[in-house]
């Protein structure tokens, strides 16, 4: 027989039951929503940290041209270009002949790939086409970082890092007939 402690205990398993129920919904759509606002929070950290990486490589790119090689180059020595220059002889003659690389022969100024007879890369003639002169700019992009500034030039050179010791070579180069 039913007696109202029964009815009272079932009725009250079962309110028991729905707010366990209700609990785990709100629980699971709240832990949802958390989710959902950290997936949002996520895309905007992402973002904010895009914009410090553009502004990073813009501030790089403000401190390269921020060398005034011109100035450099004015005040260059000759004499420590011609130490400097050591690191290139290896490959670059400068008395008309070609080696692993053309002769330097007053290059600055020279038509970039113009040199006869010697077998330039493609990425140097493709480069001759768009920048067709080595000027002293040119020369000293090109020495800081070669295969940045000619892609796929066959000059297995690394770079010279100090902007004083690339206008010093340029400077020397420049005192060579
Ligand atoms: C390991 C050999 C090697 C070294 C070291 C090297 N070069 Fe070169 N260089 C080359 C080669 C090879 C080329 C031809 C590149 C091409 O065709 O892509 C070249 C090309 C050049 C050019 C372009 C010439 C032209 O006619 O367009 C310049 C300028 C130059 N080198 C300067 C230098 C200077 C200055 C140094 C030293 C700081 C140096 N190189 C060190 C091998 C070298």
């Amino acid at each position: 027989m039913f007696n109202t402690m029964t009815v009272t205990k079932a009725a009250g398993a079962l309110i028991g039951a729905l707010l366990f129920l209700m609990l785990a919904n709100w629980m699971a759509s709240s832990l949802y929503h958390v989710g959902s606002a950290e997936h949002g929070e996520g895309e905007e950290v992402a973002q904010a940290y895009a914009i410090p990486v553009e502004e990073a490589g813009g501030e790089e790119e403000a401190v390269e041209e921020e060398i005034d090689f011109a100035a450099l180059l004015a005040s260059a020595d000759a004499a420590a270009g011609e130490q400097g220059f050591g690191k290139c002889r290896a490959c670059h003659k400068l008395d008309g002949t070609d080696g692993v690389g053309p002769h330097l022969n007053g290059v600055v100024g020279r038509a970039v790939a113009g040199v006869e007879g010697f077998n330039y890369s493609a990425g140097m003639v493709e480069h001759a086409a768009v920048d067709p002169a080595w000027t002293p700019e040119a020369l000293q992009a090109f020495l800081a970082d070669p295969k940045g500034y000619v892609p796929g030039t066959k000059m297995s050179f690394a770079g010279i890092d100090d902007p004083q010791d690339r206008a010093d070579i340029v400077a020397y180069l420049q005192a060579q007939p």
